[in-house]
């Protein structure tokens, strides 16, 4: 078995397209319901991370086929600077033959070199990598519940009505709405209010506040157009949007601010742990 440390920004294609071939494999298993990214999708975003996020890659190859990928999250943010995250996936048929091991070892001295002594990782709930972590003296910090609503099956007249009680319930906002990148007069209200996240619960992980700056916005922003990303954002205002804003509240369909794992939601929901070792 052979381990090739990859930076998929500068990737060759065909280094990328093996790379994919593994993500494919293990997507379509760990969750049938969901489409495997395309090579498009995910050549996108290998290529064009947000300028704070390195993200090393190690391709496991045997007899030059492509059997494990792992990869490493280094940002470059003010918060959890002795933080990594990684994932790795290894194809069905190579599994218990310590490629997994192998690809986590490369990873792990990676984040040590780097200064980053705390590492975590996600596994599905029971799974294989479960028992893997487990395995490798990681602990299981945080349960992590996923749920998908089909947006098709939403109760139309429910929303309706509470889109009319609006006015009597909350008569002081207004909605600023946009798809697309923001404008910079909001970079700032929308970098404060999206770390109203440090209010979720940890658990157990030892998680420092995230600091988003607005320059961590536009960095995410700026790389949405080459990821092929369309952000739908609504807001909600106290005060006239045409005089000066201050989102209370923010929600976005696509990428969240400071983006973390592409891990699909699934049906039915199912629970993650965040492990953490260091
Ligand atoms: C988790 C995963 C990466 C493990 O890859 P792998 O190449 O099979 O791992 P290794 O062969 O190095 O396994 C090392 C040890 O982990 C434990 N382990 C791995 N898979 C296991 C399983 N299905 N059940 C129980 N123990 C398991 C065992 O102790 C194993 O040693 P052993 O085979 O000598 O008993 C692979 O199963 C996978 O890709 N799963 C889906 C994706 C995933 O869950 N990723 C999360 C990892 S962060």
């Amino acid at each position: 078995m052979g381990i090739e440390e990859l930076d998929p920004r500068t990737a060759p294609d065909d280094v990328l397209a093996a790379a994919h071939q593994v993500v494919a494999e293990v997507e379509a298993e760990q969750t049938p319901d969901e489409p495997p990214p395309t090579l498009a999708e995910l050549v996108a975003e290998w290529r064009h991370p947000p300028a704070f996020l390195e993200a090393p890659h190690w391709l496991a190859t045997r007899a030059g086929e492509p059997v494990g990928l792992a990869f490493l999250e280094l940002r470059d943010v003010p918060h959890n600077r002795a933080y990594a995250e990684f994932d790795i996936a290894v194809t069905p048929a190579a599994r218990r033959q310590g490629v997994g091991t192998a690809l986590l070892e490369a990873a792990l001295h990676r984040a040590h070199g780097e200064g980053r002594p705390l590492t975590t990782g996600y596994a599905l709930a029971g799974g294989a990598g479960w028992a893997f972590l487990e395995r490798h003296g990681f602990t299981c910090r945080q349960v992590e519940r996923r749920s998908r609503l089909r947006t098709a099956e939403v109760d139309r007249a429910l929303l309706h009505g509470w889109v009319q009680r609006a006015a009597e319930r909350a008569g002081n906002y207004s909605h600023v709405g946009r798809t697309g990148p923001s404008p910079d007069e909001h970079d700032e209200a929308y970098a404060r209010e999206s770390m109203v996240m440090n209010t979720a619960p940890l658990d157990e992980v030892e998680f420092e506040d995230m600091v988003i700056t607005p320059d961590q916005v536009r960095a995410v922003q700026a790389s949405f157009p080459d990821r092929g990303i369309e952000p739908w954002v609504l807001c909600a205002a106290t005060t006239p949007v045409s005089s000066s804003p201050r989102p209370t509240s923010a929600s976005r369909t696509t990428a969240p601010a400071t983006p973390s794992r592409t891990t699909p939601a699934s049906t039915p929901p199912t629970a993650t742990g965040a492990w953490a070792a260091g």
